[in-house]
């Protein structure tokens, strides 16, 4: 009756029970009976939440009315970083510099939501030119139920470990905690929180993002009709996205592993790809940064002669250490093993020296590699 994808989906389930354990016990206490709750008919449109809550689970994100929120004031929270408050005034700058959208994306990462593997995001980034970033995606954000998990939960030797940890049930203190750690910014009022939860509903998921094979959909929807098999069915629904995003943190390859690259086993186009979608991102004009970026041989030059060195302007160390720990030195945004591959990083060596090298000659070298 199952497809293989939700067979599949099941076997990794009960591999990663375990970890995942942690995070799930609490989750199913928040299944509530579900008489209380309405019908509804499931369509493409039809809201996951919606689905979800009408077969009893309850909704952890939700918005709470009795405060002030505007989901427009919180787009440019997000986007912007300032907006103007409900008296009117001009807020300050919730960061320096780094406002949310520069390390997370407003549009979902894959077409198929349950896809983390870095590479078929990047593939995906680079087919629609959308940015690849260390933050997980904000589309489908309010779907989860725990964030920062894993190592930021274990690993995470930063200041403020306890904001985090806080964050890892709680959205409202997540956002809080990130505008701290990685935006390096202040703190911000309840309103401008609920503003910014408000502008991430609208970026939720709907069933038809998830493409759900039309078998499935029927049994959710029997399910929601007869109330029966809630569970499974809501097991079924959180099968088709990430509920949760798994964190690794991982230290810079080793010096002697990442000095072997070729044209064999690293791919330029590939590393172009990591450079233009995630680093130019960032460095380009020093938009969201103080080393600029770009595509001359000065840039790369720069890059490949630190390489190694594990100088304030080696790339593995900025890319690879978190916040807080101690080769994390000019305190750049790094990204997870589920973020970036090293394999990625490593093409993306490969790619920067030829550059160094050939210049621009090297793209047309390698085209058709
Ligand atoms: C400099 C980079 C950076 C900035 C700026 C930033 N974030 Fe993050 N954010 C991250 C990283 C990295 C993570 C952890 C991703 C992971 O789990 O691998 C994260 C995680 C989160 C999470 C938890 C997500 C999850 O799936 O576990 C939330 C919520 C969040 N950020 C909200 C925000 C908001 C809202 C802002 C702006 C006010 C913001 N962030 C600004 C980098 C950033
Ligand atoms: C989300 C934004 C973002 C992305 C993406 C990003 N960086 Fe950075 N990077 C920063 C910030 C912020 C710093 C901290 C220092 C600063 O502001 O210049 C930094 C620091 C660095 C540093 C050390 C500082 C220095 O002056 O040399 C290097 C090297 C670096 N980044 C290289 C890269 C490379 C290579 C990539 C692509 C894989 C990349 N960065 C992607 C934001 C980013």
């Amino acid at each position: 009756m199952f497809s293989n994808n939700y067979k599949m989906s099941k076997i990794i389930k009960a591999t990663s029970l375990l970890l995942t354990l942690i995070i799930i016990l609490p989750n199913l206490a928040t299944i509530q009976s579900p008489e209380f709750s309405e019908d509804i008919v499931i369509n493409p449109d039809t809201k996951v939440w919606d689905v979800l809550t009408s077969l009893g689970k309850v909704n952890i994100n939700s918005i709470d009315k009795g405060r002030n929120s505007d989901a427009s004031k919180g787009r440019q929270l997000v986007r912007r970083g300032v907006t103007v408050d409900f008296k009117g005034k001009k807020t300050h700058p919730t960061s320096h510099k780094l406002t949310c959208i520069a390390c997370h994306t407003t549009e979902p990462e894959h077409t198929l939501p349950s896809t983390t593997d870095p590479q078929k995001r990047l593939e995906y980034a680079d087919s629609l030119n959308i940015p690849f970033l260390p933050g997980t995606p904000f589309y489908g954000m309010v779907n989860r139920f725990a964030f920062f998990n894993n190592d930021y939960q274990e690993l995470f030797a930063n200041k403020n470990k306890l904001a985090i940890q806080a964050g890892h049930h709680d959205i409202r203190k997540a956002i809080q905690a990130c505008n701290m750690v990685y935006g390096k910014g202040r703190i911000l009022y309840a309103w401008e929180i609920e503003s910014i939860l408000s502008y991430l509903w609208s970026l939720e998921l709907k069933i038809g993002d998830l493409q759900m094979p039309d078998s499935l959909v029927a049994v959710v929807q029997e399910a929601v009709n007869k109330k029966v098999n809630n569970i499974e069915a809501i097991e079924i629904i959180e099968s088709f996205y990430p509920a949760v995003y798994p964190a690794t943190l991982v230290t810079p390859l080793a010096v002697e592993k990442r000095k072997k690259t070729s044209p064999v086993i690293n791919n330029f186009n590939n590393g172009m790809r990591v450079y233009k979608h995630s680093c130019l991102h960032c460095h380009a004009n020093n938009k969201y940064t103080n080393l600029h970026l770009d595509s001359s041989e000065k840039s790369f030059e720069l890059l490949k002669k630190h390489f190694d060195d594990g100088s304030l302007h080696t790339m593995y160390d900025a890319i690879r250490y978190s916040p807080g720990s101690k080769g994390n030195k000019t305190n750049p945004p790094h990204y997870t093993a589920e973020r970036m591959s090293d394999q990625q990083i490593q093409d993306l060596r490969f790619f920067i020296s030829k550059m160094a090298q050939m210049g621009n000659d090297a793209i047309l070298y390698y085209k058709n590699y």
